[in-house]
């Protein structure tokens, strides 16, 4: 850099030469920043200090201060609140349960029966769960939460209350900050919910998935820390989570920590499981748990259920002990290619976005077909409708094989009622109970996960392919028993 002084006297000697320079720089810069913004503008932003205008830490939850700093980012993630347009009723999200009434009777006796509708945007998970009638006509734990609202901060506040050690504004890799973490959580699960959601005033928040201090993605939910410990623990192979295989090689003295261990490339993913996941309260305390024991496949958290006598509810017409699922779509996506493949959830659900001269992540978190060209085609280069074909072909499919189990599932609730009202012997009204449950469970696991199939296409025929098969075999249960008593 020149002194004042010497470029004054360089203007009035050469008088073009400045202009020529400022040019050239000027062209450089832009060559340059163009060059630096195709070969990765996200490490850049992260590594530069990012200009501050307001300073964020562990407390800072509204995101509209967080926006101050950016301003795209923030642009993006309020557009959270559009409707998918094939969704909506008036301003509300569509009720499943009109749409497919069978799930009234398939579920009768718990509160999915009367209140079940499509997701919506990120916007409006606070305020969704406040509202159905599973809430507000049924008891519900402060340990719903967890996945509903920015709880981060509202979790360390009631730690530090119940005396935790340390300040909320500690870091969270600081001992403290996760006793504190912990502390909250459990504090917080077993409240009642109308009081546990006086705690929090957000839908997640850009502080539940970045650290304040670096920005870099992190976990924050006890939840999923837990879960994906046990996880790593399982025998099953993860070729799709590099970090949990290398941990298993390792001294395993730690226990495994997705903060720590996990690549910036697993995040992408791993920020979503924190709560696109099945899940159970476990106990009177209502604790949130992930039930990965075993590993991630329908099968696996079958097994862990029927090995500690796990029960959502007894099935009001039939008294099978069954499960609910719960919107797997972590657990779905790992079974598919493009888990295999390495493609993370971020990748087509929040594909970079041109705003103005600047690439950023895309924070408005919705249906990827919407956005065929920035989700799909930096990948598959092949026309929309060629691309919307094979999703279709992929969705239509499974649509059909789960009408085709629900029908299978409802005849043997119907053929259950009948066999009881007979009084059928007890042995096999329960074998065919047991058979409920495994139909019931597999037909359930492809219905709640929100994909229809895409996540994971032969994985999701697989399951309700076996979802028929236990409904036909429970069937055959009572067909033999009704011909036993007839011989009698
Ligand atoms: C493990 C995280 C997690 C927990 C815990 C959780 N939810 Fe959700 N919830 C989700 C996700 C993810 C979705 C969006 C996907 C979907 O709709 O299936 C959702 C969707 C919903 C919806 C909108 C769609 C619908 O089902 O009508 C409501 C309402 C809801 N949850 C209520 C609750 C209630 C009540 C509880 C406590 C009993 C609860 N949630 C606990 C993650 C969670
Ligand atoms: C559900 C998790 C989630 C939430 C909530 C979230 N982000 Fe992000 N954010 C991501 C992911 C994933 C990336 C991509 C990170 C990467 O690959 O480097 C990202 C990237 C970023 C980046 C880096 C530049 C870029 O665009 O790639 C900034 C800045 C950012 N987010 C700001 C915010 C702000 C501000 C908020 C709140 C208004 C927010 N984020 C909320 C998940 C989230
Ligand atoms: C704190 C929990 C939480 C995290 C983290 C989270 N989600 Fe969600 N997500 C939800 C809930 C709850 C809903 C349903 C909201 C409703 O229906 O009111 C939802 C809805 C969605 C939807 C449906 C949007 C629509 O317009 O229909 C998509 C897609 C989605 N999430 C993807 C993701 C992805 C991808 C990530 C990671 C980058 C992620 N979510 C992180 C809880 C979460
Ligand atoms: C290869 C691209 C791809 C990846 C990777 C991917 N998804 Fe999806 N996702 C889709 C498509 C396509 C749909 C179907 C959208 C539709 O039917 O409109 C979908 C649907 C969803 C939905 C329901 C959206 C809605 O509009 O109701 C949620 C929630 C979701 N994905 C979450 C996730 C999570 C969490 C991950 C990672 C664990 C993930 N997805 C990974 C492509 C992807
Ligand atoms: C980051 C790259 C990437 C992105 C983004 C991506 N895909 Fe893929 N996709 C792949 C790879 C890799 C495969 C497996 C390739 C193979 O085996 O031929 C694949 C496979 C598929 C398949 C074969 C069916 C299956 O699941 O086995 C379909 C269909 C597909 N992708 C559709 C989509 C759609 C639709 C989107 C956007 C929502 C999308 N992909 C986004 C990389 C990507």
């Amino acid at each position: 850099m020149s002194s004042p002084s010497s470029a004054s006297r360089a203007r009035a000697a050469r008088p073009l030469l400045p202009m020529l320079l400022v040019i050239l720089a000027a062209g450089a810069t832009v060559g340059v920043l163009l060059l630096i913004d195709n070969i990765n503008q996200r490490k850049i932003e992260a590594m530069q200090p990012f200009q501050l205008r307001v300073q964020v830490d562990e407390t800072t939850v509204d995101p509209a201060v967080w926006g101050q700093n950016f301003p795209r980012q923030y642009d993006t993630y309020r557009l959270t609140a559009e409707m998918h347009p094939d969704r909506r009723d008036g301003d509300k999200a569509r009720q499943k349960l009109d749409l497919y009434p069978v799930w009234r009777d398939l579920w009768a006796g718990y509160p999915f029966a009367v209140d079940y509708r499509e997701a919506r945007g990120h916007a409006y998970m606070l305020e969704d769960q406040r509202a159905t009638l599973r809430v507000t006509e049924f008891a519900q734990p402060g340990a719903c939460l967890h996945c509903h609202a920015s709880v981060y901060t509202a979790y360390r506040q009631a730690g530090v209350e119940q005396g935790a050690p340390g300040a909320v504004t500690d870091p969270l890799d600081s001992p403290e900050g996760r006793a504190q973490l912990f502390a909250g959580f459990e504090h917080i699960n077993p409240m009642p919910y109308h009081e546990a959601t006086q705690l929090v005033n957000h839908p997640v928040s850009c502080i539940d998935c970045h650290d304040p201090r670096t920005l870099n993605l992190r976990i924050t939910r006890p939840a999923f820390m837990t879960g994906i410990q046990e996880l790593a623990k399982s025998d099953q192979a993860l070729p799709h989570l590099p970090s949990i295989e290398r941990w298993r090689q390792g001294s395993r003295e730690e226990e495994y920590d997705a903060n720590r261990h996990a690549s910036h490339h697993e995040m992408r993913s791993l920020v979503c499981a924190q709560c696109h996941v099945e899940y159970y309260f476990k106990g009177p305390e209502r604790r949130l748990v992930y039930p990965w024991h075993r590993g991630l496949k329908v099968e696996d958290m079958e097994a862990f259920y029927d090995e500690i006598g796990f029960t959502d509810w007894v099935h009001a017409k039939t008294g099978s002990p069954l499960l609910k699922a719960q919107h797997p779509e972590f657990e779905l996506w790992s079974q598919g290619t493009h888990a295999q493949a390495g493609v993370s959830c971020a990748d087509c659900h929040m594909p970079y976005r041109r705003v103005g001269a600047a690439k950023i992540s895309d924070h408005q978190i919705r249906s990827p077909l919407l956005d065929l060209s920035r989700s799909c085609q930096v990948c598959h280069r092949v026309e929309d409708r060629e691309l919307l074909a094979r999703v279709e072909a992929i969705q239509d499919r499974t649509r059909a094989l789960t009408r085709r189990a629900e029908s299978a599932v409802m005849q043997l609730v119907l053929a259950l009622q009948a066999a009881i009202a007979e009084d059928a012997p007890e042995a096999a009204l329960n074998e065919a109970r047991q058979l409920h449950r495994k139909a019931q469970w597999r037909l359930d696991f492809v219905f709640s996960e929100n994909s229809l199939g895409f996540h994971a296409p032969q994985e999701s025929a697989r399951i309700l392919g076996e979802a028929i098969d236990y409904a036909r075999q429970g069937q055959v249960v009572l067909l033999q028993a009704r011909t036993q008593v007839a011989v009698r």
